[in-house]
């Protein structure tokens, strides 16, 4: 087991294959972009292996594939097969934006990868395709469709910006009630990859669940895990749910069980940390397993309880698509 230095146990990791996307969402980089590693600053498939196996080794049981977007790397599905067979590992999940994933649907399927978060920030074509700046939503959903048909649980994430998508909050809340998946309403961060300005947040989670129970009148909430982000509530006689993830006013460090790994090998403690560990040296030097796992084990002892507060923010100017999310 892998405990940190507040009595947490870390066993979910969240593994970025690539830091490359194809959808230019708003709220994660500039419309140009930001600057993408070169091939060979990305972790290759046998060191995300190996990473993989040693996380496992101490006491991971979750990995959650993240980019970028996952599906714009080659050679994902193969890794996913060999991930499927990895002994000690009880659940992959994947964070996509749907536009690639229809023809590994079945696949995934037959891989028991059935649990997929999708960054879905409109119900509304125009407004999908304004925040995304490009024009995918047919694709999108066409996917979500046919994932709901297949059994896959699903979750939407949507970001909810002041002025752009407020007014998805209750056709999405009203989609669920017909539909067997959830809907999670995210508090924008400050990783758009341009203003270092902390967000001013209209939306926090609490003015979410006010604007629900406004439209709706009182709502149920669910019973989460104790580590889980978000809160989640669901309708009387509604097929699917829908939650809030307090992303931005961290309501769940106190049950932090998670890692990030960047698409370069850069571990992160919390998602708010400027400070990274280098895992790919590690990975490339010789006899790097000991070192590797001592590395991890050590970072796990000095991680701080909220990294938001013990950081300085005001310098960073990250992605999420940097980060992994
Ligand atoms: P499951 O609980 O496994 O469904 O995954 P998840 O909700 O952790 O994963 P997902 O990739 O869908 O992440 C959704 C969002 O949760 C992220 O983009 C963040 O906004 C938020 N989030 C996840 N982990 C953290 C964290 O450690 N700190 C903060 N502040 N936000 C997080
Ligand atoms: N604020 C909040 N959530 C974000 N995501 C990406 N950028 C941001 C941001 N600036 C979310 C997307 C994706 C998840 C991993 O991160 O919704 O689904
Ligand atoms: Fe791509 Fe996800 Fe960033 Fe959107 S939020 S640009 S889908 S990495």
């Amino acid at each position: 087991m892998l405990i940190d230095n507040h009595g947490r146990t870390i066993n979910y990791l969240r593994l970025a294959v690539t830091d490359n996307c194809n959808l230019r969402c708003q709220y994660c980089m500039p419309e140009e972009g930001v600057q993408f590693a070169h091939k060979k600053e990305l972790l290759s498939w046998d060191e995300l292996w190996l990473l993989s196996q040693t996380f496992v080794a101490m006491g991971v049981d979750k990995i959650r594939i993240t980019g970028g977007e996952p599906f714009v790397r080659k050679g994902l599905m193969d890794f996913l097969e060999k991930l499927s067979g990895l002994e000690g590992l009880e659940e992959i999940s994947i964070t996509t934006n749907a536009t690639l994933i229809g023809p590994h649907i079945l696949h995934l399927k037959q891989l028991g990868i059935t649990k997929i978060n999708i960054s879905f920030d409109s119900l509304d074509k125009a407004r999908f395709n304004e925040i995304t700046r490009r024009d995918q939503y047919d694709t999108v959903m066409a996917n979500i469709q046919r994932m709901m048909e297949e059994g896959f649980d699903v979750k939407l994430n949507c970001v909810i910006m002041d002025g752009k998508n407020t007014e998805d909050i209750i056709p999405f809340v009203k989609y669920v009630q017909d539909h067997p998946i959830s809907v999670r309403f995210l508090e924008e961060m400050p990783f758009n990859g341009q203003t270092s300005e902390p967000v001013s947040l209209k939306w926090d989670y609490i003015a979410i669940l006010e604007h629900i129970k406004e439209h709706f009148g009182p709502i149920q909430k669910l019973p989460a895990p104790a580590s889980s982000t978000s809160l989640n509530y669901q309708r009387e006689g509604s097929k699917g749910t829908f939650g809030v993830i307090p992303s931005y006013s961290r309501t769940f460090c106190g049950t932090c069980n998670r890692v990030r790994v960047t698409a370069k090998g850069e571990m992160q403690t919390c998602l708010y940390s400027t400070e990274t560990i280098d895992l790919r040296a590690l990975l490339r030097e010789s006899n790097h397993i000991n070192g590797l796992k001592f590395s991890i084990f050590t970072a796990m002892q000095a991680r701080h309880k909220d990294g938001f507060e013990a950081e300085n923010q005001s310098e960073t100017k990250k992605s999420m698509t940097l980060i992994g999310g």
